[in-house]
């Protein structure tokens, strides 16, 4: 429940990564031992996650710090039937590390937020090139390998999870395998040191090209996650989104950021960057902008809804194009019972800036659906009820304590 118009003033702190650690978790499966993973962030999808690993056999301690500890040497069930693994897209993830460890692996088909067609063709490609057999039967994935052999792969569409994915299943495979034509996105490079960490011999993450030299074994090791990209954005856009803002977002990695700083500075919004840090301040009414979103160093798809929202009450016509998931704007119908003025024609949103939002009852449809009502909820005049948090909780941690501690008025009324 939100009560609109109050700008955001203060100092607010970034978690680690969501979808760097959905990686780092399966990849510490690699090795026989026990690895250590810090800054976590405290989420639903890395409970998850620990659920389904322990399910496995591995076992799986996490503190209060988001510290988490997983020992897999006694890990041994690799039939990967609990219903968990729809809950979350990075499920897959599992596939690439037990295929390299084991060389065999079933699982069920992986879910995710609905945000359009969520194909896997990519990541299956790269297991066959690198000698599995990989059978969909049932609702399961089943790859199977005698050995796994290096290879050329090249990617047919920029895919952050099949070059995660391929990159983890490369590590022990013998010979040299080349990843072309693959995503930079930082979480890219956080899993690359990871498992150089644990090593592993990955060159190149970061780049268009990844080469992967298989080693025969990894060990355990202790790493710290990189801070979250989104929720830093989430939290920029959210503190320029309503007159008066100005908040302090710490704990960033500030070249991470330089899209959604440009963007906001072409609205007319304040940025500065100060070391680990960036200030955000709101100079009332943004312009209106045109943004499409693109792999890393674009602008992020997953900004693309929290900053639909912030557009809503731009002065003048905002263009959306969304060029990575076709279903990512399900979130316009609920701004429009806000008062919003936007058309969707396809992968195009046509927002004319209004101004005001009206409060109202919204349902959130996927994770960054959730997080663009959240500021929209804090945008608009009057009251904001909010529902199906539960997938909000899937990759921001205390999102309504963090919004409240910048003098949000939002509460959480039903868990
Ligand atoms: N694609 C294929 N074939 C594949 C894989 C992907 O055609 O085998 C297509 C997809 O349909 C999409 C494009 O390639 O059009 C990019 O998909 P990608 O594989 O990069 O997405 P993903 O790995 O499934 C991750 C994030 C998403 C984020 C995208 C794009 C995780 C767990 N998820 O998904 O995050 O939107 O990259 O950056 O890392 C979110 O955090 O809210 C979220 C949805």
């Amino acid at each position: 429940m939100i009560n609109g118009g109050k700008p955001l003033v203060g100092h607010v702190s970034v978690s680690g990564a969501k979808n760097a650690t959905v990686a780092l978790i399966p990849a510490a499966l690699l090795a026989n031992d026990r690895c250590v993973l810090e800054n976590l962030p405290l989420i639903r999808d890395v409970k998850v996650l620990m659920e389904i690993l322990e399910q496995m056999g591995a076992k799986v301690r996490e503190d209060e710090n988001g510290t988490l500890e997983i020992d897999s040497s006694d890990l041994n069930h690799l039939h990967i039937t609990n219903g968990k693994v729809k809950e979350l897209r990075a499920s897959y993830y599992l596939l690439g590390a037990l295929l390299a460890r084991f060389k065999e692996v079933s699982m069920a088909y992986p879910g995710g937020c609905d945000i359009g067609l969520r194909p896997i063709d990519q990541h299956v490609k790269g297991f066959r090139a690198l000698g599995a057999e990989v059978e969909i039967e049932h609702g399961m994935i089943n790859l199977k390998a005698d050995r796994l052999v290096g290879s050329h792969i090249f990617l047919d569409v920029v895919s952050v999870g099949a070059t995660i994915n391929l990159m983890i299943a490369a590590t022990m495979a013998e010979g040299t395998t080349v990843l072309e034509n693959v995503a930079k996105e930082p979480h890219v490079v956080d899993v690359a040191n990871f498992l150089n960490s644990m090593g592993a011999d990955v060159k190149g993450a970061g780049t268009d090209v990844i080469k992967i030299r298989g080693v025969e074994s990894m060990h355990g090791s202790t790493y710290m996650v990189i801070p979250d990209q989104i929720e830093a954005g989430t939290y920029m856009i959210a503190a320029a989104a309503i007159p008066g803002g100005d908040v302090v977002i710490e704990n960033v990695i500030p070249k991470h950021l330089d899209s959604i700083a440009a963007k906001l500075t072409e609205m007319g919004v304040e940025v500065q960057f100060n070391g680990d840090s960036v200030r955000v301040i709101s100079k009332g009414r943004p312009k209106c902008v045109d943004i499409k979103t693109l792999p890393y160093p674009g602008f992020p798809t997953d900004l693309q809804q929290p900053i639909t929202s912030m557009l809503t009450q731009a002065e003048g016509t905002s263009m959306i194009t969304e060029s990575i998931w076709e279903g990512r704007f399900r979130h316009v119908d609920e701004l429009k019972r806000m008062g919003a003025d936007i058309k969707v024609e396809g992968r195009v949103a046509v927002i004319e800036g209004i101004r005001d939002l009206s409060g109202s009852n919204v349902s959130a449809t996927d994770l960054r659906a959730g997080a663009a009502l959240v500021i929209a909820g804090l945008m608009a005049k009057g009251q904001t009820e909010i529902n199906n948090l539960f997938h909000i909780d899937r990759g921001y941690e205390n999102l309504e304590g963090k919004l409240a501690s910048l003098g949000a008025e939002i509460k959480r009324i039903k868990y």
